[in-house]
């Protein structure tokens, strides 16, 4: 039975900031934001979006009544979580009306966190073929106003439904994990900024990439010419290139280009979106599918996974027939032209504003967010939720 990827859905928030102009407020070149590090504009998160927000956003634009009564399973994996206890999975179920017989709940492992909820979806959907999973990436990147990571914030989630003779993409079994106890990047339950020895995680990803990549090599007999693509979780955009770089002289000249090529093409959309930990890897892939203009069903697109801590997988899906016919192109093209620019200062003061953590009660203004699915405030410690459909 094939199993994969049936719909893919997509959520960044409404405002975003110019890479060009942070680079300047920070005394920085701006072409070591763009091309250094390889973003354009970043996502920032209006104070009525959270992870859940973003989720519930991610997946309303993939789910209709048939999927409401055939998912039995929502998987949300997120490192920027809203609380300890309860998951964002069952507010999602809630906002999206899924139907009440359904398990639901919350993967982490920093940015690996949906695809250990993809390889668990697949195997539920295996014992239940008629089952379809919900399977969410979503977070907010912060690590801090005028720090080492800012230039590598973002936020965003997608969505992705899981289920048995998949129109978009069909996961092939054959896999390659990889788990090491190391202190890269983490964050402690005290602070809502993550912490991160960024040059030792930079190697960290190399290191795993080479090594998950060299024994699936090893266990499959393939090589980087079986692959027409490659997708890589981006934390910014330069990242997966220099993982790929390590390895791509093996190949022919033109095994070479393709995959450089490819590589461009899948970074477009987190360019300018930035990082979305969990759901990076998956914007990848999305802006791979959504505007290539030459790759045909039936091609082997690799994918590397990282959440550093850490836990790497190296996997593989096979593009269906038709697959472009099963995307939203237009609705994305939509969704990144109609965001607005703020400024660096307005972006500064929105990254400030925080929820309040002392118990008091707070009303937010929804108005000014475009999304469907919006934070509208915090009564006696309950988050509130609006769905404005
Ligand atoms: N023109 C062009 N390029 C320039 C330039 C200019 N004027 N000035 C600098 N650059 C280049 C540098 O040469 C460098 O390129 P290479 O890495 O290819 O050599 C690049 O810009 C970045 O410069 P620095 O290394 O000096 O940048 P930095 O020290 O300020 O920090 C960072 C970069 C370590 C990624 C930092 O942003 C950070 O800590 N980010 C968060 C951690 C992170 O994203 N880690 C990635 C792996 S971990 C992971 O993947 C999990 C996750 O999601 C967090």
């Amino acid at each position: 039975m094939k199993i994969g990827i049936d719909k893919i859905g997509f959520y960044t928030p409404h405002i975003y900031v110019d890479m060009n102009k942070l680079a300047v407020a920070r005394n920085v070149e701006p072409e070591k934001f763009t091309i250094g590090i390889g973003q354009d504009k970043m996502a920032v998160p209006p104070i009525t979006q959270d992870s859940v927000t973003l989720g519930a956003n991610a997946a309303l634009e993939i789910i209709d009544q048939a999927d409401k009564e055939a998912i039995d399973f929502v998987i949300f994996g997120t490192e920027t979580g809203i609380d300890h206890s309860k998951s964002g999975a069952v507010y999602i179920h809630h906002l999206l009306g899924l139907k009440p017989n359904a398990r639901c709940v919350e993967v982490k492992h920093a940015c690996y966190g949906a695809t250990a909820g993809i390889q668990m979806a697949k195997g539920h959907v295996a014992l239940n073929p008629e089952s379809k999973v919900l399977v969410i990436g979503s977070d907010i990147a912060r690590y801090g106003l005028n720090t080492g990571g800012e230039s590598t914030q973002g936020a965003g989630a997608v969505a992705l439904l899981i289920s048995a003779n998949p129109r978009i993409m069909t996961l092939e079994n054959n896999s390659v994990s990889l788990t090491a106890d190391i202190m890269d990047f983490w964050r402690p339950l005290y602070s809502d900024k993550a912490l991160v020895d960024g040059k030792f995680s930079n190697e960290q990803y190399i290191s795993f990439f080479q090594k998950v990549w060299e024994k699936y090599k090893e266990e499959t007999g393939m090589d980087l010419e079986d692959f027409e693509a490659m997708c890589y979780h981006l934390p910014y955009t330069k990242m997966g290139l220099k993982a790929m770089r390590t390895v791509l002289e093996d190949a022919s000249e033109e095994v070479q280009e393709r995959l450089k090529e490819h590589y461009r093409v899948s970074t477009l959309y987190n360019r300018n979106v930035g990082n979305i930990y969990t759901g990076s890897l998956y914007l990848s892939l999305l802006s791979l599918l959504e505007l290539n203009d030459d790759i045909k069903a039936g091609s082997r697109i690799g994918m590397f996974s990282y959440g550093s801590g850490a836990v790497g997988e190296f996997f593989s899906g096979i593009l269906e027939e038709n697959y472009k016919e099963h995307l939203l192109v237009k609705e994305h093209k939509d969704l990144f032209e109609s965001r607005k620019e703020v400024t660096v200062e307005e972006y500064e003061q929105i990254f400030e504003k925080t929820l309040p953590t002392d118990g008091s009660n707070i009303e937010l203004d929804i108005n000014e967010d475009s999304a469907t699915i919006c934070l509208s405030g915090l009564t006696d410690d309950m988050r509130q939720y609006v769905n404005k459909m």
